[in-house]
């Protein structure tokens, strides 16, 4: 077997990088600033050939900034919202749907340089990265059409017991939005979106692994909101994020990551309660593959489910109850299908693609041996093999409570199955389970489906049939229960996270009706309007 990685010529025009990217600027108070501090090496998961063998490429570097600089971004925020008299905050509607608008147009411009640069960062391959980058602008319309539709639903007085009342959604002050390395650019923006839109400003922190890709949209940013109502801070979290949350001045926390770094930072805040968490953490969502399942759709779903991005995704299929009655049936054709999976580049649009976490092939390795130990077989070729950042994807059964496979969150190309006689074993694994996210159960008898249903919507947060787990369409909820998330992110639902109702009320007197009446026709506020957003 001859070595996965690419000599640097064998890399097409399209996708080469154009140099070393060096990330010097870094936007706060409106302004982008030019870094001369620490940097921090970027490296590709992808190895490029050398003399002494494949080598993981240096890509670029960004600043590693510290409490200084976190805290300069953290008082521009601040000031920027000035107690919600800021213009931001105090600003109408429509107009702030201006500024989000001309973000995305001139996010567009920049499209193929950040695609390029999720393929490189994360080893995301190119119609993944595409279409994170499609699905992050189709988002940004889609909250802009929510936020008109929930705008028109307030433009009106209601009138109860005597008091008139306007009742709207008003911002929460300074959000900090941190977003996770596999979805670098759709989930953080997912948060920073409408944390902004609903007039919050914003701090966003890039992920660990996923960083330069942000850098070409610094300018839209920029250019497209007021002063100090976008500011970016990079570096290690406990570095950054850390005093930010300490200072006490952020009422909202969205971060999509583990559910380890939540909880420190959630202790970190001195008043916790004046602050908001949106969490989108941890996940280990199992299929249950009933004996009825149609073969062909279950294969589909679950390779999908359980390989797409390496199985790098907080949705991803994380272990497959079969049923013994057809386990042998099932895994002949699901491992078929795992051995057509092509394994390359990201460019090449390989469905196996090197992985960005520091350690993981050594990671996953220890999971398929620790599973060995205890009597499971790798059933696919080339599975549990590795070459650097690349594992090749692994089919491990049968898997059993003893294995670290079975409760361990793998976050990669390694698929562990369990055969199950009981539905009782599986039902028991999801209410065992530290996590809540989601369950798929594929089956062709509606009364068996029923019956499953009832009691799982009560364990997770979306059972899905005969579908793979998933989080779109995004206006659907996503949340979960136990250590996988708290607060539900949607287009709609997340304009309400990150907003909390307020009202204009006053008992119904001819005086009190006049100054409303006055306010309202001379259009002196924003907040107290009948205006109707087309
Ligand atoms: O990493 C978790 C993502 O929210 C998953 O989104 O199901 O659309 O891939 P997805």
């Amino acid at each position: 077997m001859g070595s996965i990685f690419p000599n640097e010529h064998m890399i097409p025009p399209q996708a080469k990088l154009q140099g070393f990217l060096r990330q010097t600027e870094y936007l706060i108070n409106g302004e982008i600033r030019s870094w001369d501090g620490p940097f921090q090496e970027v490296l590709s998961p992808i190895c490029l050939q050398t003399s002494e063998g494949p080598i993981q490429k240096v890509i670029g570097e960004y600043p590693l900034m510290a409490e200084k600089e976190a805290l300069e971004a953290l008082d521009s925020a601040v000031k920027a919202y000035n107690n919600g008299r800021g213009y931001w905050p105090t600003c109408s509607i429509p107009k702030r749907i201006e500024h989000l608008e001309q973000f995305a147009e001139k996010m567009k411009e920049v499209r193929e340089e950040v695609v390029n640069l999720l393929m490189w960062e994360i080893g995301k391959n190119l119609n993944d990265s595409q279409k994170e980058f499609d699905r992050t602008v189709d988002y940004i319309q889609d909250t802009i059409a929510a936020l008109k539709e929930l705008d028109r639903a307030s433009s009106k007085f209601t009138i109860e017991q005597g008091v008139i009342g306007q009742i709207r959604r008003s911002p929460l002050g300074v959000v900090l939005c941190m977003g996770p390395y596999n979805y670098p650019l759709n989930e953080t923006f997912t948060t920073l979106i409408p944390a902004l839109i609903m007039g919050n400003t914003v701090i966003f922190k890039p992920p660990k692994l996923g960083i330069l890709l942000h850098q070409p949209l610094l300018k839209a940013f920029q250019q497209s909101f007021p002063q100090g109502v976008v500011n970016t801070v990079y570096g290690r979290g406990e570095k950054v994020a850390g005093p930010l949350m300490a200072s006490g001045k952020v009422s909202a926390l969205a971060l999509i990551g583990s559910s380890r770094s939540a909880n420190i930072l959630q202790k970190q805040h001195p008043k916790p309660h004046r602050c908001r968490f949106v969490l989108g953490l941890d996940a280990k969502n199992a299929s249950i593959i009933l004996e009825d399942a149609d073969l062909d759709i279950a294969v589909k779903e679950n390779v999908l489910g359980s390989l797409s991005y390496n199985g790098q995704r907080c949705t991803a299929l994380k272990i497959l109850f079969v049923h013994s009655k057809i386990a042998d049936a099932f895994l002949k054709k699901f491992v078929e299908a795992v051995e057509k999976l092509k394994c390359g580049m990201p460019w090449e649009d390989a469905q196996i693609t090197p992985l960005p976490v520091p350690g993981k092939s050594d990671y996953l390795r220890g999971l398929v041996e620790d599973a060995q130990a205890h009597g499971a077989r790798v059933l696919n070729s080339h599975g549990g093999l590795s070459e650097k950042t690349f594992f090749y994807p692994t089919v491990v059964y049968p898997v059993n409570a003893k294995m670290r496979l079975y409760s361990e969150e793998q976050f990669g190309p390694v698929v562990p199955v369990v055969a199950f006689d009981k539905i009782e074993e599986p039902v028991q694994y999801v209410i065992d389970s530290n996590y809540g996210q989601q369950v798929s159960i594929f089956g062709s008898d509606p009364d068996v489906i029923a019956k499953l249903i009832d009691p799982l919507v009560n364990q997770v947060c979306r059972v899905n049939i005969n579908s793979q787990c998933q989080r779109g369409p995004d206006t659907f909820p996503f949340t979960g229960r136990k250590d996988s998330a708290e607060g539900t992110l949607s287009v709609s639902d997340a304009l309400k996270v990150f907003s909390i109702r307020s009202l204009v009320a006053a008992k119904d007197t001819d005086t009190n009706k006049s100054i409303i009446d006055e306010i309202v026709k001379e259009h002196k506020s924003n907040f107290l309007s009948t205006d109707y957003i087309f």
